[in-house]
């Protein structure tokens, strides 16, 4: 299976710092916003951190932290950065020739920085990459970010609507668990899959309640767990120009502000990364 060769190539890699993964295979859940607050949460906690943005298309998160450089020049201010690289996937024809350069550009970004941080956060794209699956079977902890409605749902497996019976898992679960089964297989700690909830809104709606069921019943089946994570607010849309986060911003804030402060905060608790 292409998971475990990825797995036993990179078998040697044992690194000491922590690595968290942001990823799953749909676009635009929040990867790399949650990616981007977990980073200052963990840095606000005096911990080192490193990113690596494997969504080089796009590089949201490697924007993000550039965006906040220049934050910090434009108003004199420091902030504390993470050290930060993007790996690019290797444009070679030959299938074979592209994983291994994209196994040795992965191993080359981790041994950068492995010695130096505490955390190393990889935030995907929103496909399958021959990259992403490389992360993910490098993942300690794996946060893979759902919205609130059963189209995400079905990113992790097929529920039925009315008893909420697991029909069956997604490929990308699937994925996840071969991973999971070779770390375990290979004596390594097992994998801490979180499936965290984002964008949420109103906790009492009919459907917030009818995502949570389903979500109790792939757990027990698929073995995540499931945390709330961050709610449905503009503050998070705006906040990338600027390269700040929610806990960036003073404290003295709108109500809305310190309870965005809040489920942030009580995410990294649930985490347990800490
Ligand atoms: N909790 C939230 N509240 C409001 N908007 C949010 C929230 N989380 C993310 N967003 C917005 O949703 C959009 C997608 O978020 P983001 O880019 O983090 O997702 P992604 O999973 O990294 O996407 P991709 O798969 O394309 O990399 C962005 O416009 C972001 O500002
Ligand atoms: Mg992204």
């Amino acid at each position: 299976m292409e998971q475990t060769k990825v797995k036993s190539k990179m078998e040697n890699n044992k690194s000491s710092a922590h690595i968290l993964v942001l990823g799953n295979e749909k676009g635009g859940t929040g990867k790399s916003t949650l990616a981007m607050h977990l980073v200052v949460g963990l840095m606000d906690n005096g911990k080192k951190v490193a990113v690596i943005d494997l969504d080089a298309r796009q590089k949201s998160i490697a924007r993000y932290i550039e965006n906040r450089q220049a934050y910090m020049q434009r108003e004199g201010k420091a902030l504390q950065l993470p050290l930060v690289s993007v790996v690019k996937q290797s444009q070679a024809k030959v299938t074979s020739q592209r994983q291994e350069e994209d196994q040795a550009n992965m191993q080359a970004a981790l041994d950068n920085v492995n010695q130096q941080v505490d955390f190393i956060v990889i935030d995907c794209p929103g496909n399958d990459t021959y990259l992403s699956r490389l992360a993910h079977a490098l993942a300690d902890t794996l946060v893979t970010p759902l919205n609130d409605s059963f189209v995400d749902l079905d990113l992790i497996g097929e529920v039925a609507a009315t008893d909420y019976q697991v029909k069956q898992l997604s490929y990308y679960s699937e994925m996840v668990w071969d991973s999971r089964k070779f770390r375990s297989a290979s004596g390594q700690a097992p994998m801490d899959w979180v499936v965290v909830r984002n964008r949420l809104a109103s906790l009492d709606s009919r459907n917030n309640k009818r995502v949570h069921r389903a979500l109790e019943a792939l757990q027990k089946r698929i073995m995540f767990r499931y945390v709330p994570g961050l709610y449905e607010r503009v503050i998070y849309k705006e906040l990338f120009p600027s390269g700040l986060t929610i806990l960036d911003l003073p404290k003295t804030n709108s109500l809305s502000n310190v309870a965005a402060r809040q489920e942030l905060r009580s995410l990294i608790d649930n985490l347990k990364l800490l």
